[in-house]
């Protein structure tokens, strides 16, 4: 049976508040041997405050939690590490839960973690949920606890939210590919998210600024994962692209494999370039050029947030968008 901080205040003789103030490091009038004795007590019985206990008395959980849309995209399970990371600093359990990119999902988690009495929310809401963005405002303004939107945001909605200038991001890309003399340049988006519409705008932007002219035959959906991008490339490589944007690595993975099945080899015969810079370690044989949205900044972007309303409920809300940066690698060749 755990020791509680009645058992070592009934062995050191003294208060339970007595031996919360010492475990505590708070200011009281007990003798430095008297807390040397209450701190090995407590060490000797490897005592830990009951959280759940403490939470009755300061009305904090020291518990946050982060909902995200997939846990298996490396782009956001590295960004959950460095939000732990983040919290662990400041004293805060992270909780981390998977959506699995549905709004039922988003509305169901926040309804249940918010009962759970956690501090504070993070969420990258589903690519769903900006068909229902009313209904998932509803739920957010429902909350009795701050929360930040990361990543995915709405954009008219006031509120705590970060994320990275997903338009700049695609037009730094392709102009990229430009640069090294591609006109014909496929496009793989998922514009069932906003933040793949905006991508969408970029590689527009791009064309537009080229003079080139906007051919819909070039452009492939995607979800997100590995196989929608193997499917697009099915679909762009009947035409007569020689490069490729592509709106996440997953998917870019996907394409190159469809890319190696046609014999096709990468710079030399296609150009490609990703997004996330998050799988460029895994893939063999070729350094992808990504567009890097650093899960590093994002996290701590966005835990300066939460934190900052935990502090101050009436702060006003803050909108961060971070600027998205090209690391070219040798996934693009120069057009002859
Ligand atoms: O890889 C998943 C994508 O969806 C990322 O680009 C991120 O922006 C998220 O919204």
């Amino acid at each position: 049976m755990a020791v509680t901080i009645k058992d070592i205040a009934k062995e050191a003789g003294v208060s339970v508040s007595a031996v919360s103030l010492v475990l505590n490091n708070r200011p009281c009038r007990i003798s430095e041997e008297k807390r040397k004795q209450i701190r090995e007590i407590a060490q000797r019985h490897h005592y830990a405050p009951n959280q759940a206990a403490r939470s009755l008395v300061t009305k904090e959980s020291r518990m946050l939690a982060f909902i995200l849309p997939d846990i298996e995209n490396v782009f956001f399970s590295s960004l959950a590490k460095r939000i732990e990371d983040c919290c662990r600093r400041e004293g805060y359990m992270l909780l981390i839960a998977n959506s699995n990119d549905q709004y039922e999902q988003d509305k169901v988690l926040l309804r249940n973690i918010s009962a759970r009495g956690v501090d504070g929310i993070f969420i990258i809401v589903s690519n769903e949920s900006y068909r229902y963005k009313s209904k998932l405002i509803q739920e957010l303004q429902n909350l009795p606890i701050p929360y930040v939107m990361v990543d995915r945001v709405y954009e008219q909605f006031v509120c705590d939210k970060v994320l990275y200038d997903n338009e700049q991001g695609a037009y730094l890309a392709v102009q990229h590919l430009q640069e090294n003399g591609h006109t014909r340049i496929g496009c793989v988006v998922n514009t069932a998210s906003n933040n793949g519409r905006l991508r969408l705008q970029g590689y527009k932007r791009a064309l537009k600024e080229k003079g080139i002219k906007f051919d819909p035959r070039y452009v492939a959906q995607g979800d997100y994962h590995f196989e929608s991008g193997y499917q697009a490339a099915q679909e762009l490589l009947k035409t007569d692209i020689t490069a490729a944007f592509v709106s996440n690595d997953m998917m870019a993975m996907g394409f190159l494999k469809k890319l190696y099945e046609c014999g096709l080899t990468v710079p030399q015969q296609f150009s490609l370039v990703g997004y996330d810079n998050s799988l460029s370690p895994f893939i063999l044989g070729v350094d992808l050029t990504s567009v890097a949205q650093d899960p590093q900044r994002l996290g701590e972007e966005a835990c300066q947030l939460l934190f900052t309303r935990l502090k101050d409920s009436q702060a006003p809300a803050k909108m961060v968008c971070l600027p998205p940066q090209l690391i070219v690698r040798n996934s693009v060749g120069k057009m002859e």
